[in-house]
């Protein structure tokens, strides 16, 4: 693995973080896909074209990207051991011989200049220490006239995907309100807009994306998903009176009201943003 700056990310996504998101990447997915057919659809990936996907995880959107790029090639990059072995099984099962993926922090892996046509991130781009930077190292590497679309959350109280089981944690185990987290780093348009214009990009457009966010067949498995994710895990350790048992009996009640045919969907708010390389 090349040079890390991002260390606690690093830490985290080679840690519980990435197991968990790697066991949860063999699960119905049909909802979330929608998201990824949404920042495909904004990123206009040509037959031709060397595309490049941050914090690419386990790669879903990695194997629809070298769908579109039939002929050129798709880089995945991601922090995560973990979940680039699940990504590179998942494109050898799919037989997707224009896909390679690298361990690498995307903040600052030296990528060649002008190499890609486009560059994407679905929720893999709002956890850089130096977000200038890091948006900064993935323009350079883009041809002029390149692009970059990527999808990251707008504010934490729209997201009721993350406040709804946080809050009922939080209200019999917490004090004040939920704390930040990383995830929300982007939130702000104006922030992301001089982000990305501070690091070289132009014509930035965050368009607001409501689409509900899948978290499996019912109420047990999402609260299931819960437990094993980041959030809950920190007000665990937080509350050694919190046993898993009981997060996990408070989530389903809180996660039952959303339980639907189509399994577990709880509303989510989301930028779709697209920006150009002059
Ligand atoms: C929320 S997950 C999203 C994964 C995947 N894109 C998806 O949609 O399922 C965030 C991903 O970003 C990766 N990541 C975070 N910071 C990164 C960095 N500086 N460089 C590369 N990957 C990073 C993490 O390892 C993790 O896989």
């Amino acid at each position: 693995m090349t040079h890390i700056v991002n260390t606690q990310q690093a830490t985290a996504w080679n840690g519980p973080e990435g197991a968990h998101w790697a066991e949860q990447s063999g699960r119905d997915n049909a909802v979330n896909s929608a998201l990824t057919t949404a920042l495909l659809t904004a990123a206009e990936i040509g037959p031709g074209d060397h595309v490049v996907d941050i914090g690419c995880g386990t790669g879903e959107s990695t194997r629809l990207a070298a769908r579109h790029a039939v002929r050129g090639r798709v880089l995945g990059i991601d922090l995560s051991a973990v979940m680039l072995e699940h990504a590179r099984a998942a494109v050898a099962v799919a037989g997707l011989p224009n896909v390679v993926f690298e361990q690498a922090d995307a903040q600052v892996h030296p990528l060649a200049e002008g190499q890609f046509d486009v560059a994407i991130s679905q929720f893999g781009i709002m956890f850089f220490a130096e977000p200038v930077a890091g948006f900064g190292n993935i323009g350079r590497a883009l041809r002029p006239g390149g692009g970059i679309a990527f999808l990251c959350p707008r504010d934490m109280a729209a997201n009721a995907w993350y406040v709804v089981p946080l809050s009922a944690l939080h209200s019999r185990f917490g004090s004040g309100g939920l704390p930040e987290s990383q995830m929300f780093s982007l939130a702000d348009p104006a922030h992301l807009t001089e982000v990305l214009t501070r690091a070289g990009f132009v014509d930035v457009r965050p368009q607001p994306l409501d689409l509900p966010m899948g978290f499996g067949a019912s109420a047990d498995a999402a609260a299931g998903f819960y437990l094993g994710s980041g959030p809950v895990r920190a007000v665990l350790e937080r509350n050694p009176g919190l046993t898993s048992e009981l997060a996990g009996d408070i989530l389903v009640n809180a996660l039952r009201p959303y339980e639907s045919p189509d399994g577990v969907l709880i509303p989510g708010a989301h930028w779709l943003v697209t920006a150009g390389r002059p």
